[in-house]
């Protein structure tokens, strides 16, 4: 049965109609053309899919669409926040080229938007916290020390951004 749901993708109101079955991920990635959205497992288990939904880092793979009806949905192309702005990468991005943290870059969209998440809601994590954090998503490049230090230089340009 097909339904139709609205909700807020990047901070545009979009409106679509659902399959009852059909997953966030394939909305996202298909009639709705955000292809920085990845899929990786399909399964809950490499982090490919993350996407925000009201700010929480969560797998699109495993959601059905109609779980976005009246939500904040947040992909890489629409990252931003208090610390971004406008036209411009977020700091979160910024660290990850600065660092090093993206190498062929298909897990760097979850990464990004998993590590996003945590600064949101802790602006100077632990190491621990961070690898927490990230746990759930898979880098097939092994680049993690990369990672780790992209999300460490992600705070000190948040500090930075908010002086
Ligand atoms: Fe969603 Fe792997 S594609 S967790
Ligand atoms: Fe290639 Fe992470 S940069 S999978």
């Amino acid at each position: 049965m097909r339904t139709e749901i609205s909700f807020h993708l990047n901070d545009q109101p979009v409106r679509a109609q659902v399959e009852g079955a059909q997953l966030l991920l394939d909305l996202l990635r298909g009639p709705l053309g955000h292809t920085g959205v990845k899929e990786g497992c399909g399964q809950g288990e490499c982090g490919a899919c993350t996407v925000l939904v009201d700010g929480r880092a969560v797998n699109a793979c495993l959601l059905p669409a109609a779980v976005a009806d009246g939500r904040r949905v947040t992909t890489i192309e629409g990252l931003e926040g208090p610390h971004c702005t406008g036209g411009e990468l977020s700091p979160v991005q910024r660290a990850f080229v600065e660092r090093g943290g993206i190498q062929c870059g298909f897990c760097s969209p979850g990464m990004i938007l998993s590590a996003h998440a945590l600064l949101e809601a802790r602006p100077s994590p632990t190491e621990a916290e961070i690898r927490a954090a990230l746990g759930g998503n898979l880098c097939r490049c092994t680049g993690y020390v990369q990672i780790l230090e992209s999300v460490k230089r992600a705070v000190e340009l948040r500090a930075e951004a908010s002086r």
